[in-house]
This record gives structure tokens, C-alpha cells and sequence, in this order.
């Protein structure tokens, strides 16, 4: 048995595309693999996630085989959660899917195998797909279901993916917090019954949980051992990630949308495709998981992943929504001075018969205020162009205001429902517009379309979404396919992207959503970068970009100076602390600099220019999280490193301060022990620490690690180290 299932499993490994004839089907990259057994005409069964197999049968022979549905359907076996639930038209609520074929193929750059299978009685059919890549560690899942019965089928459960664990001492490590505290980090062991982590926002889906989670696999959390894998759902609507324990043997993960109030009418012939799901296995612990995420993102997953993003200046908290050609000038000049790369122009540009001057009017109606900037946008473009800076705007196209022109035409546009007030949002008149409905999808391309075509320097967008979806109803959607709107929303924003996408591919934009709201890997296809919260308080932010670290790299992180008594926490720190916190990410600014001193803006072009040093290892480089805000040692140190591993970039914070407190040693991580570093000091405010401009090993700079004052509280260093040639 074990020699013709040995050769069975190679035999369907080596098969690089087309019918796969053997039963057991081997998923593997370079560190993990994932064995199904799929018998034509039976059930498909998980039988393994993990480490990858030299010798799959060694599953089989050591009993620990999950022997798993790959999809657990509602049915036949129906005590246990399931993946997925349908109920037929002549009312029978089961299914029990049996595979027809397995398939491989090379699709866009990794390779794809695919299992179908089809109900036993119903002409029902639902194929569930993996993909794996060449280049990186990261596992997508996701499944298609369809089916050819003569009236519409419901969907209760559609989840984009099943995951067994073998159950042990696992911990789970996930991201919580509402606005401005987004994306803590939460450990816990995982007890006996069910954890969930979801969402219901409808628009915004990371304000205040993330649909991503760690998962060990042998004890307490680390950053740099331990078998731990990870999980993302690639998907900007509501959200269900539930961890089910009711077994003693197997903990089972089922991820996908949130099916609350989302039951699906599926009709004869369409196509359900549920949204990627995608994971990773480290034997590095949670800091491999990261740089699993990491690359894959920037290899196939984040909009121009591969390049390196531009230093901007966004006028937000600088002036608020009191722009003018005037003092975007002037606010533009300055950061050029300073060495900025581009700008970019906030909320208060817009309206002509309610000009926005605060949040309660105007969203919809996307043409330049002419009272503030007589000269339209061709005078800020020209502005920039002569100052050598690039371009971007600010807008919220998926939003309207009661107060608005198109409020005012469309009213049938914004998600509503008969017999009841709207429930509105910002400005006490803020609306969601129903991207179920083809017009308004329609309508929402033409934002970008009609800015794109009268004004092609525009290089940047940062794309905002201020609004819960309340008021659920659809005008569009008819009366017995309402419970649609979550999900046709979603699908109506991704058909509006793709072909933004088409026709602009050079454009960068920015996903904002009040703040951190929209920190998904559904939307990163379409999006550079995400802002990563309101809160740019220096202090704050080591906390909230350690969390969003965890799956998303920096060079997709926006991360902006601010001023010095903060807005939202009122905190003052450093110029310095606030540049070194910034200079971790995609760095950027968001103040007046007309109220920096000469002192402030001579600082502010060092450490810019200093950044440009480090740009690229930390924008493309692996990230090594050090000491955790979260373990409270008073200290926080992350750093990256080339993948050539002769350049690095090293942070250290001082989160507080007391006399005589202890120092963690400042070890590094990641570089190659042989190789020597010259360690220089950056974004310098006074003397460098001692060791600047001395020459260690890679094993000295791991093992023992660097031992220097950090000053008081909220001191800060910023290391760049250089293998020695
Ligand atoms: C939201 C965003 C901010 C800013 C304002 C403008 O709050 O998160 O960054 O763009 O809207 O109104």
C-alpha cells in the first residue's frame, strides 16, 4: 500500500499540468505542502496542512490524517459547522459533493489545481481551487459553486475556505481596534467551542477587526520560531473567520464572507466565485509568516508591489478642507525645499453649487470649487510641475450627501430602504451610494475617468470611504434578492477598480477608509497603498503599524509626520521620533509647513534625504520585528533587510521613560552572520550613538547585539548598516 501510494503521490507532484489521475493530490511550495485524497466519484478529504512532505504517505502511517471533507458541506453528515449550505428549490437542505475530475494548470504566474465536484443527485457543482507560486510561500484558495437545476438555488454558507490543524497547544494571534487604535495585536491560547472574529461594517471592513489572524501550531507566539501559520481573507465586505474547536483531535478553520443577512439566490448557470483565501506555514515563527505575506504581496498581490513609492506631502491635517491655490502653493514649495517628491491635495477642492467646506455637503458632485481655486486643477498641476513635485487629490466617490447636486438628481442612487428616515452619517448628511446598481458603478468610474482624462498629471488618488452602509435596501436589486447588497456592493467597488486598473495602470492610489478601515487584500490588487489610520500620533502608530505589519509590508503603509501636539491624542513627542516612526513605512507628511521652524525644516531634509538612503530596503526588504511594543519593556525595534542581505535598516523607539530602567540588548535579526556591517547613524538630531561608523560581524550584531543609550522618553535611533565590501 505505502510503495503504490508513494508513487501515486509522486506521480501526481510531478505532473506539472492536466488531468491528475492519481487519487492523492500533493499541494506543495517550498516549505509546506497540503495532501487531498480525491477518488473519482467520492468524498474529497484533507488529509494534511503542514510542513512539506518528502514521503506523504508517512501521513497515512503515523495516524495523523485529518481524513477531512476539503469543503464540508451541510447534509448528510450535518453535526459538524460546515463550509458551505444550500438549500435546493424542492426544499431539501443537503449536499454531498463527490469529485469528477482534478486538474492542474499554470495560471498567471503560479499554478493552479483544481478539484470539482458535483452533488450525487444534484446537478450541483462546486470546484474548489488552489494556487500555489514558484516565487513565494503564500496558498490561495477560493471555490466556484454553480449549478444546473431548473429553478434558483439559496446559499446560506459560502466559505471561501476549510482548514484543518491538528490541535495542540495552538494560540491565536489576531488584530483589533476601532478608529485610531487600529490592528492590536490579541494572543490567546485557544480554549474548547468556537472563536470568530468577523465583521459587519459593509464598507469598511478593518475598522475595527482584520481578517487576518496566526495560528501556532506548538505553543506561545514568537517572533522568530515556532510552526505558525496564517491567514487572510481577500475580500472588502463583511467577513466571517470562525475557529472551531469542538474536537480534541482537529481544530477547523472556515474563512469567507459573512453569510449574516447574505443568504444567495444563485440562478441556474451563474457563477458564485467566493474570494480568495490565502495562507502560509513558517518554521520562523510569526515574523515568517509576515515575510511570507510580504512578498507575496509585493510580487503578486499589492498594485506595483515591486516599486518604490514617492515622499508626499497630503494636506489634510495641515488645512483641513481650506484649500486654496495659494497656500497649496506655498504649502507645495516648502516641501519641495525639503526634498519632497509629491503632492497631495485633501478633502475641500470640490463643489460648485454647495462648495465643501465641511463634512456636510458636497460628496457626489466632483468638480473644482472655482471660489478657491479659480485656476482648477490645471493651476495646482502646473504648481507642482514647476516645482518638481508629482500630483494627487483626494476623493470619496462611493459617497454622497443629502446636500448635493447629485443628491439632489439621484436619489434612487444611495442605499436606502422604503418606509423609514435615513440613517445618516458625517455632517449629519452623509449617504452611501448603491454599487449594486450598474449606473452608479457607472457613475463612480466616470469620477476617476473624467479627473484622468481632463487632467493626465494627476499621479496619485487617495480614495476615501467615510460611511457604515446603513439604510440596507437596494432600488436596484429586485424585492427576492435584497440579501444580495453586501456582497453586490463589494463586487460592484471591484468591477469600478478593475477597470480603473485597465485604463490607468500607472495611476497609484491610496485606500483610506477613515483611516485603517480598508486594510485588505481585496482591494490591494487596485490600490498601492492603504492609509493606515487617522491617528498619526508618533507614539500610538508604533503600536498600530506593528499589528498591520503582521500581513501587509511597508511599502504599502502609509505613515505620515504630523505636528507635535498630536490631534487626536494631544500627545507631544519628538520631531524626531514622529520622522523615525515614519521612516519605518511609506513615508510621508501631513502638517502645515508654513509652521515648522527653520530648525524643524533643516531636520525635516536631513531625515528625507536619509530616508532615501534606506527607501529601498525598507520598502522591499524583509522585516524583522525585534522587541514588541506589546511585551511592555518601555522599548520597540523592528528592522529590514535586503534579500541580498548587504543592506539594512534598524529602528529602535523609547516608548517611556523611567530612572534606572532596564535595557533589552538591541540584537538584530535576519542578516548574514558572515558578513560585516558598517553601522551608521541616521536622521541625526545630536551626536551619534557610539558604535556609528564601526564594522561587526553579522553573528556579533545577532547574537549580542548593540548596547547604546536611547535617551529619554520617546528617544529614537535610526541605523542603516552596510555589508562591508
Ligand atoms: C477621512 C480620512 C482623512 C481625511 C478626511 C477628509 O477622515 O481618513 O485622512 O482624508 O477623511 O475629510
Amino acid at each position: 500500500m505505502n510503495k503504490r501510494l508513494a508513487s501515486a503521490l509522486l506521480c501526481a507532484a510531478l505532473l506539472g499540468s492536466g488531468i491528475l489521475r492519481a487519487d492523492n493530490i500533493v499541494i506543495s511550495n517550498r516549505k509546506s505542502s497540503i495532501l487531498i485524497t480525491a477518488p473519482k466519484g467520492e468524498s474529497p478529504r484533507i488529509q494534511y496542512f503542514g510542513p512539506r512532505l518528502v514521503n506523504p504517505g508517512d501521513v497515512f502511517d503515523s495516524g495523523s490524517a485529518f481524513n477531512d471533507p476539503v469543503y464540508p458541506q451541510f447534509g448528510v453528515q450535518c453535526s459538524r459547522e460546515t463550509a458551505i449550505q444550500a438549500t435546493h428549490n424542492d426544499g431539501n437542505m443537503s449536499l454531498e459533493l463527490v469529485v469528477e475530475s482534478v486538474t492542474r494548470e499554470n495560471r498567471d504566474g503560479g499554478q493552479v489545481t483544481a478539484i470539482a465536484t458535483r452533488d450525487k443527485f444534484y446537478p450541483f457543482y462546486v470546484t474548489i481551487y488552489y494556487k500555489t507560486y514558484p516565487d513565494c510561500e503564500v496558498i490561495e484558495t477560493w471555490t466556484e459553486i454553480r449549478h444546473l437545476e431548473k429553478k434558483p438555488v439559496t446559499l446560506y454558507r459560502f466559505a471561501s475556505a476549510f482548514l484543518p490543524v491538528r490541535r495542540g497547544d495552538n494560540w491565536l494571534s489576531h488584530f483589533h481596534g476601532p478608529w485610531g487604535a487600529e490592528a492590536y495585536l490579541y494572543e490567546e491560547a485557544l480554549r474548547d467551542g468556537m472563536r470568530v472574529i468577523k465583521d459587519k461594517d459593509g464598507v469598511r471592513n478593518t475598522q475595527n477587526s482584520c481578517p487576518s489572524f496566526m495560528l501556532t501550531l506548538d505553543g506561545r507566539p514568537d517572533e522568530q520560531h515556532g510552526m505558525v501559520i496564517g491567514g487572510t481573507l481577500a475580500w472588502s465586505g463583511n467577513y466571517r473567520i470562525a475557529i472551531d474547536n469542538d474536537n480534541a483531535h482537529t481544530t477547523r478553520i472556515f474563512a469567507g464572507i459573512n453569510e449574516d443577512q447574505s443568504q444567495y439566490i444563485l440562478e441556474p448557470k451563474e457563477v458564485f466565485t467566493t474570494p480568495v483565501f490565502a495562507f502560509t506555514f513558517s518554521d520562523e515563527g510569526k515574523g515568517g509568516v509576515s515575510r511570507n505575506f510580504h512578498r507575496w504581496a509585493r510580487l503578486h498581490r499589492l498594485n506595483h508591489g515591486g516599486e518604490q513609492r514617492s515622499i508626499l506631502l497630503n494636506s489634510w491635517e495641515g488645512v483641513s478642507m481650506n484649500v486654496n491655490q495659494e497656500v497649496m502653493d506655498q504649502m507645495m514649495a516648502d516641501f519641495a525645499a525639503m526634498g519632497g517628491e509629491m503632492f497631495v491635495m485633501d478633502d475641500g477642492w470640490f463643489g460648485d453649487k454647495y462648495p465643501r467646506n465641511n463634512g456636510t455637503s458636497s460628496l457626489g458632485d466632483w468638480v473644482v470649487c472655482k471660489e478657491k481655486l479659480p485656476e482648477g486643477i490645471e493651476g495646482l498641476t502646473a504648481s507642482a510641475r514647476e516645482k518638481g513635485l508629482k500630483f494627487g487629490i483626494w476623493i470619496e466617490p462611493e459617497m454622497t450627501n443629502s446636500k448635493s447636486e447629485l443628491f439632489e438628481k439621484h436619489p434612487e442612487w444611495v442605499i436606502q430602504q422604503p418606509h423609514r428616515e435615513m440613517h445618516k452619517g458625517r455632517g449629519g448628511t452623509q449617504l452611501v451610494l448603491d454599487l449594486s446598481n450598474p449606473e452608479v458603478q457607472e457613475f463612480v468610474f466616470g469620477v476617476v475617468d473624467k479627473l484622468m482624462t481632463a487632467h493626465p498629471e494627476i499621479a496619485y488618488i487617495k480614495w476615501d470611504a467615510n460611511m457604515t452602509l446603513f439604510n440596507y435596501g437596494s432600488t436596484y436589486l429586485p424585492r427576492d434578492k435584497q440579501s444580495h447588497l453586501y456582497i453586490a456592493y463589494h463586487r460592484g467597488l471591484e468591477n469600478i477598480l478593475k477597470r480603473i486598473h485597465a485604463k490607468y495602470p500607472g495611476l497609484v492610489m491610496q485606500a483610506c477608509a477613515s483611516g485603517g478601515g480598508r486594510i485588505n487584500y481585496g482591494l490591494l490588487p487596485y490600490y498601492d497603498e492603504f492609509w493606515t489610520s487617522d491617528n498619526t500620533d508618533a507614539l500610538q502608530r508604533i503600536f498600530i503599524q506593528w499589528g498591520v505589519s503582521n500581513f501587509f509590508p511597508a511599502v504599502a503603509m502609509a505613515s505620515h509626520v504630523s505636528v507635535d501636539t498630536n490631534y487626536q491624542t494631544g500627545r507631544k513627542t519628538p520631531l524626531k521620533l514622529r520622522f523615525d516612526v515614519a521612516m519605518s513605512g511609506r513615508m510621508g507628511m501631513e502638517l502645515q509647513p508654513a509652521h515648522m521652524t527653520d530648525e524643524d525644516k533643516a531636520f525635516a531634509r536631513r531625515a528625507i534625504a536619509d530616508y532615501k538612503l534606506i527607501r529601498p530596503v525598507v520598502q522591499q526588504g524583509d522585516l524583522y520585528r525585534l522587541i514588541s511594543p506589546f511585551d511592555k519593556t518601555g522599548y520597540a525595534s523592528l528592522m529590514y533587510v535586503s534579500p541580498e542581505k548587504d543592506h539594512a535598516a534598524y529602528f529602535v523607539y523609547k516608548l517611556e521613560q523611567y530612572h534606572n530602567m532596564p535595557r533589552p540588548a538591541f540584537r538584530m535579526a535576519g542578516l548574514d552572520p558572515q558578513k560585516r556591517y558598517l553601522v551608521r547613524e541616521l536622521s541625526l538630531d545630536g551626536k551619534p550613538i557610539p558604535q556609528d561608523g564601526k564594522t561587526f560581524t553579522g553573528a556579533f550584531l545577532m547574537e549580542t547585539g548593540l548596547d547604546f543609550e536611547v535617551g529619554g522618553e520617546y528617544a529614537s535611533h535610526v541605523l542603516e548598516l552596510k555589508a562591508a565590501e
